[in-house]
């Protein structure tokens, strides 16, 4: 008997079963709503990317690269084979099969590491024939070390987030050469391998939207931001605050980091250890500390706004102006620096009510020269991304509750006369749009109307051997039992009329 065990969700993962599932369902269809009528458009990309693409795109002193990313190596079976020690000139001839067939991609930097080994094998077999021409062992060891070299490129890691994947898209199907702004919008779920909590998962899930082009005027910012608003306000989600800041661009950013970096020097020995490594790594990340003894220290650092260039002054101006024009209420915060190292100009972040220390539910800002950094053309971006559990959460949390569609007709059947006509029925009330039940084996009435009480059916659909005979339905009405006749035709009326409110 093979040994009982009970499987569990992973620790950090979890079902979202009905009907909660409805009401997620509900919330990310009315993204889609929204979104679209901003003329925004899906995109769906892959759950999982090459690690270089996160790696280079959120930065690798993150804490989403350095600790969270769940990266695995793929390699394919000949791949595999070449750990195994088999010879050299096998392995080399898999490696150059393996880059024809694109197995493994065929890269620039694929073709020119395979000629490098191609030259270290020649001279490890040299130096095997004419000792004294070379450390064979070292030689040896290089060439499995290059060889290693095409395994690690099959490095891959499910998306933490999804901006790094759209980019990499964007880029891909030359997406640049489309008329106007590249407006996309996805839905689905994000891996990172944080410490679960109220609100914080190992898988979860976002709704994000990026715009991508040539443009980067502050109207394209605000709409972004009154798109996202204004999906909060139909969702319910009220009860938020939007905070701004602006973190420069590569003109003026560089020169205010270095500042702080030698402010923070100077109070080094008051900051706590990740504080005191962030010095080093990536100052503006201390702005973001949640430690008590640190922030005293940190409000008296100097503050970004003071030492913006000239352009991004003007842009974070006419930023603020534009919000002020839609009437979109923001808080300015300089010490919003976001965790990615993507972002230029605009940061932002939406916190809502009921949700603890995990009370960020959208975060989002500018990332021109992300494309660029991606090997492709120069390219203005913005974006953001919703943290749909943290959102959900906040919304099941408030006081308004949400009249979702549920089951709508119950049929009581009874007889085997009524049988026919109630899988007649059913099929046509089911294609007019109604969510409709019925019992697979007859039941007593008394009891197949109790069932529909506790399925919270609006409607049971009475038919016996009496409406078979006169060519009748009887409806109840199970909230308060009001009862009436129709016949199928009245009924279906009906029954759309009601659907449609
Ligand atoms: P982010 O701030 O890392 O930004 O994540 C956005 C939102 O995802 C957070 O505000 C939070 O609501 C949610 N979130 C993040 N981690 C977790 C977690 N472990 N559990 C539950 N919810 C979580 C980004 O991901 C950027 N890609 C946003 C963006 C798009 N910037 C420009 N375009």
């Amino acid at each position: 008997m093979p040994e009982k065990k009970q499987f569990r969700a992973i620790k950090g993962t979890r079902d979202i079963l009905p009907p909660d599932s409805s009401l997620w369902n509900w919330f990310e269809q009315t993204a889609r709503e929204v979104f679209e009528s901003y003329n925004f458009r899906d995109i769906r990309s892959p759950i999982f990317e090459e690690t270089d693409l996160f790696a280079r795109s959120i930065g690798v002193e993150t804490d989403v690269v350095g600790k969270e990313m769940y990266t695995f190596e793929d390699k394919s079976a000949a791949l595999r084979n070449l750990s195994t020690f088999a010879g050299l000139d096998e392995q080399l001839t898999t490696i150059e099969d393996l880059l024809k067939t694109q197995q493994i991609p065929d890269t620039e930097s694929n073709r020119s590491t395979l000629i490098s080994v191609k030259q270290r094998v020649s001279e490890y077999k040299a130096s095997l024939q004419e000792p004294g021409r070379g450390d064979s062992d070292k030689l040896l060891q290089q060439c499995f070390f290059l060889l290693y070299y095409f395994q690690l490129s099959e490095r891959l890691t499910l998306r933490p987030e999804a901006t790094a994947s759209v980019c990499r898209a964007y880029i891909e199907h030359g997406m640049h050469a489309l008329a106007g702004n590249v407006k996309l919008y996805y839905i689905g779920p994000m891996f990172r391998r944080e410490r679960p909590q109220k609100g914080r998962y190992r898988q979860f899930y976002q709704i994000g939207a990026e715009v991508l082009g040539q443009s980067d005027a502050p109207a394209i910012d605000a709409e972004v931001l009154e798109m996202l608003l204004v999906f909060f306000r139909r969702v319910g989600l009220t009860r938020t605050t939007l905070f701004v800041n602006s973190i420069g661009d590569k003109e003026c950013r560089p020169k205010y980091v270095e500042l702080l970096r030698e402010e923070l020097l100077k109070v080094k020995d008051q900051l706590g250890a990740d504080s005191q490594r962030r010095i080093e790594t990536n100052p503006l990340r201390v702005l973001d500390s949640k430690l008590p003894q640190e922030q005293a220290i940190i409000e008296k650092l100097s503050r970004i706004s003071d030492h913006l260039c000239d352009a991004c002054r003007e842009h974070f101006a006419n930023l603020k102006n534009e919000l002020k024009l839609r009437n979109i209420n923001y808080e300015e915060n300089w010490r919003l620096v976001r965790g990615l190292d993507y972002y230029t100009r605009t940061t932002f972040e939406v916190t809502a009510e009921g949700l603890g220390s995990q009370n960020a539910v959208c975060g989002g800002g500018r990332y021109d020269g992300l494309v660029e950094l991606l090997g492709g053309p120069p390219t203005k971006g913005i974006g953001f991304a919703i943290g749909s559990d943290r959102a959900i959460l906040s919304i099941q949390e408030g006081a308004e509750a949400h009249a979702l569609p549920g089951l709508s007709v119950y049929i009581a059947w009874m007889g085997a006369a009524s049988y026919p006509a109630a899988v007649s029925i059913a099929r046509k009330l089911r294609e007019a749009g109604l969510s409709v039940e019925m019992p697979p084996e007859e039941m007593k009435f008394k009891k197949s109307l109790g069932l529909a009480d506790k399925l919270g059916a609006r409607y049971a659909l009475i038919l016996g051997e009496d409406e078979v005979a006169s060519n009748k339905f009887t409806l109840k009405r199970l909230a308060d039992a009001e009862q009436n006749k129709f016949s199928e035709y009245e009924l279906l009326e009906y029954l759309e009329s009601e659907r449609r409110g």
